[in-house]
């Protein structure tokens, strides 16, 4: 097990890597809180994890409530944190109680939400089990849900108690969802490591439980620096986080079939190529990102009406002014934040990089 400890100016907390499940028994004892603990998770997660926590927790005199949610994007509502709060207040849930983040990025992002304005807020444990939740949605503090029309438009900054990490739980993790994790990977990888690049050009996907740890370990420390540098993305630092996130939330939200990783995927791919087409960034560069996109199995075209994904630019969080604005990569590890394109930039060159 390693850990990790997140520093930022009010609070401290530690990441636990390639910790077991079965630790939050020990882990909970170490604190002082109340009786109660609400575990939010989902239906898949639940079916398979929820029984193994209630009873871990049944032992350390707990009293325990599982919240299953529908799984996926479109439980991210402000009716599902209703229901959600509903339950913890008709469960007697109080300030000094927990709540357990059991799940993927959805997962994390609602309870960490509920945890954020419950009660004013109280503490949350996350417990992410898809990679993607691993190596982004679960550190750093950002909760939320989302509008109709654009994705993460409500949401607060607020920071879990702990985060434990085990990598067992990609075993039941669908081989889909491991490509969508490395999405983000990819995403760390352009913006801040050459090594974690270089990882990713070099190894077999099908050996990919392998290099897990080291993969979670690498993306979990660039989060940190970069999170304790900027935590309320105030300082154009945390922003580095959104390459491939303007025109990847876009897709995601016009597209019915397609996932945050997919849709991220498709994102780093158009970005890099303006990024390119603005000279910022060498042919190789893009070449390379399309091509471990294509190596782990995630989509690198796309028939989405660009449109629609253009309309739905400017509601992006970071438009400042009516601007919208873009990470571009540089160079393997290095980016430039608030690089200013228009929707009909965006639009013309869309079918030039697919
Ligand atoms: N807050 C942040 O900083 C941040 C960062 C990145 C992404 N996100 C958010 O994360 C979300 C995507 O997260 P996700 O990809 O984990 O999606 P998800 O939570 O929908 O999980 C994907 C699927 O995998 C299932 N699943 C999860 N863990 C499993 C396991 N161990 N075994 C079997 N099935 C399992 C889920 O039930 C779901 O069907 C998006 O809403 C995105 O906006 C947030
Ligand atoms: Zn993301």
């Amino acid at each position: 097990m390693k850990k990790i400890v997140v520093n930022l100016k009010q609070k401290r907390y530690p990441v636990y890597l390639g910790c077991s499940i079965s630790k939050i028994g020990e882990l909970l004892k170490e604190h002082t809180c109340g009786v109660r603990v609400v575990v939010i998770t989902d239906k898949n997660v639940g079916q398979l994890y929820s029984e193994r926590i209630r009873t871990i927790l049944i032992n350390c005199e707990k009293k325990v409530k599982v919240v299953e949610i529908k799984p996926g994007e479109q439980s991210k509502t402000i009716k599902t944190v209703y229901d959600i709060i509903k339950e913890c207040s008709l469960f007697g849930l109080d300030r000094s109680d927990i709540i357990i983040a059991l799940g993927g990025g959805v997962v994390c992002d609602i309870a960490g939400f509920v945890a954020s304005i419950y009660l004013r807020g109280i503490r949350f444990i996350s417990i992410p089990t898809s990679l993607l939740a691993q190596v982004d949605a679960s550190v750093g503090g950002k909760t939320g849900i989302n509008l109709p029309w654009g994705k993460n438009l409500v949401g607060t900054f607020y920071q879990p108690y702990f985060v434990i990490m085990d990598f067992s739980t990609f075993d039941t993790l669908p081989k889909k969802e491991i490509s969508q994790g490395i999405a983000e990977v990819i995403k760390y990888a352009v913006i801040r490591s050459k090594t974690l690049f270089n990882l990713l050009m070099d190894i077999d996907p099908s050996q990919i439980e392998k290099y897990i740890d080291t993969i979670v370990y690498e993306c979990i420390v660039i989060k940190k620096k970069v999170v304790e540098a900027d935590e309320q993305e105030k300082k154009g630092i945390r922003e580095i986080l959104n390459f491939g996130h303007t025109i990847g939330h876009a897709i995601e939200i016009n597209s019915k079939r397609l996932n945050h990783g997919e849709s991220i995927s498709l994102g780093m791919i158009a970005e890099t190529f303006l990024s390119m087409k603005k000279g910022y960034c060498s042919e190789v560069l893009f070449n390379d990102v399309k091509s471990l996109v294509k190596k782990f199995s995630l989509p690198f075209k796309t028939d989405i009406d660009v449109k629609k994904v253009a309309d739905t630019l400017v509601y992006d969080k970071k438009v400042k002014m009516g601007k919208i604005r873009f990470v571009l990569p540089l160079r393997v590890g290095a980016v430039k934040t608030g690089v200013e394109i228009s929707p009909e930039e965006v639009i013309s060159t869309w079918g030039d990089w697919q």
